[in-house]
């Protein structure tokens, strides 16, 4: 039995997609525990790109893919990427756990209602429904995907939402008028083309695990935007953490035999919140360098990410947190072409004795935070075809300032590398030990 799974160690975006479906090739399913299409995957391979934001990443290798009843569900979203798959023939073994939550469009409304009131505390969201929704579920107030196929039920449960959610727009001034007979006829049509991928999924996961097949856990967003872990309130509504794959699938915490962080090369955050290695006023071209060549705009949202230098006390405290035995660290390209890079290795953090030096992450005083850093030599840029040369060279043929940044990386963390990215294309990889 091998069973693995995914996280990211910063705020989202660390290349978790990719990694992904590079691993994916030898599992025997991949399933998503936690949020919804406020997630975007991005996979390369050749000359295409695929962008998804529900169905779990393994879809383009062909392997069953789950979404577990940790997730929330834009069922237009889900339909859309379904119908594009078939499109370009790609087989949808697709099994969607019956305990799942709908997004319904008053969600999606009261995102951005609720953002809108919440003025400098807003997390900056996707506005794709993924608070309100969870809020429901948390308050039973909630409609599984299994109440979808029981008309009268899902219409008692919807007239109910419905009648609240009316108020509540009332109170935050929005005039929408939601139109509960068109909401309604509409899930119950959504129900009946998902039904056939409606299951019990814990049942498929479990019994797969006990017959030793390979499952892989997909996390979604970050470390940093976990409900529990993160740096609240400007953290998503889920648990991002690895923690989350058992609750978000089904499966005890004794069945997880590893679990992978993804890391990128610096970082990036969409969203408010403080961000103690932002690159900033002086160092500002050096952010417009690195997010022009790292693509960094949301997959989502297409917002320009915030750039900062990779913080090895967050990835050091996700370590912690999801209990890592091994990083993927992805966009080593991305930094090409700089003369120094930074690592920040500590915070100077101001409190109530005073200042003082720590590499303990202070989730509640992030703001009062000042990085400290290691400067290391940078290197040389290169085109994408020869990192790919590199990359099925392995692991000698990357430059040298590249083995001591990834060196000082390890010994800080303490954990070693499983997979090193020189690129968005599957084969820009080099892998330095199995997981399956
Ligand atoms: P929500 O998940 O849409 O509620 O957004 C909450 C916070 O998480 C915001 O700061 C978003 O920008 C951030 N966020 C949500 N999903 C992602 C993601 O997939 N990548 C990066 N940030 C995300």
């Amino acid at each position: 039995m091998t069973s693995v799974v995914i996280v990211g160690t910063q705020w989202g975006d660390e290349g978790k997609g990719k990694i992904t479906d590079f691993y994916a090739e030898k599992a025997d399913i991949v399933v998503r525990f936690q949020g919804g299409n406020n997630a975007g995957h991005t996979v390369v391979i050749g000359e295409k790109t695929y962008k998804f934001h529900l169905i779990p990443s393994g879809t383009i290798q062909n392997k069953k893919v789950i979404i577990g009843n940790g997730c929330v569900i834009d069922l237009k979203v889900l339909l859309q990427e379904i119908e594009l798959l078939k499109s370009k023939n790609f087989k949808i073994d697709l099994k969607i756990s019956s305990n799942a939550h709908v997004i319904f469009p008053y969600h999606n409304l009261l995102d951005g209602l609720e953002e809108n009131f919440k003025g400098k505390l807003s997390a900056g969201t996707t506005k794709r429904g993924i608070g309100p929704c969870y809020q429901d579920k948390v308050a039973r107030f909630g409609i599984k995907i299994i109440d979808l196929l029981h008309e009268d039920l899902l219409r008692t449960k919807l007239e109910q939402n419905i009648t609240l959610k009316q108020k509540l727009l009332k109170i935050y001034g929005d005039k929408t008028e939601l139109d509960k007979e068109k909401i309604i006829n509409e899930y119950i049509k959504y129900g009946e083309k998902i039904r056939p991928y409606v299951d019990e999924t814990p049942y498929i996961i479990n019994k797969a695990l006990d017959e030793n097949k390979k499952i892989l856990f997909e996390g979604a967003q970050g470390t940093l935007l976990s409900i529990d872990h993160g740096i609240y309130p400007r953290t998503t509504s889920s648990n991002t953490c690895s923690g989350g794959a058992c609750v978000g699938a089904g499966v005890g915490p004794t069945r997880i035999n590893k679990v992978i962080g993804v890391m990128k090369a610096y970082l990036s955050r969409v969203g408010t919140g403080p961000v103690p290695t932002e690159i900033l006023d002086e160092e500002k071209e050096i952010a417009n360098y690195i997010r022009e060549k790292g693509h960094e705009y949301g997959t989502t949202t297409g917002r320009p990410r915030r750039i900062g230098w990779l913080d090895l006390v967050a990835v050091k405290y996700a370590k912690m947190i999801n209990n890592l035995d091994m990083i993927a660290i992805t966009k080593l390209d991305t930094l090409g072409g700089l003369e120094k890079i930074k690592i920040c290795v500590a915070y100077m953090i101001e409190g109530k004795e005073g200042r003082k030096e720590t590499d303990i992450m202070p989730t509640n005083m992030l703001e009062n935070c000042e990085p400290i850093y290691l400067e290391m030599q940078g290197w040389k840029d290169k085109s994408p075809d020869e990192w790919h040369k590199i990359s099925k060279m392995g692991y000698d043929a990357i430059p040298e300032n590249m083995k001591k940044y990834l060196k000082k990386i390890e010994d800080y963390l303490k954990i070693p590398f499983c997979l090193i990215s020189l690129g968005p294309r599957r084969d820009d990889t080099i892998q330095l030990q199995k997981i399956f």
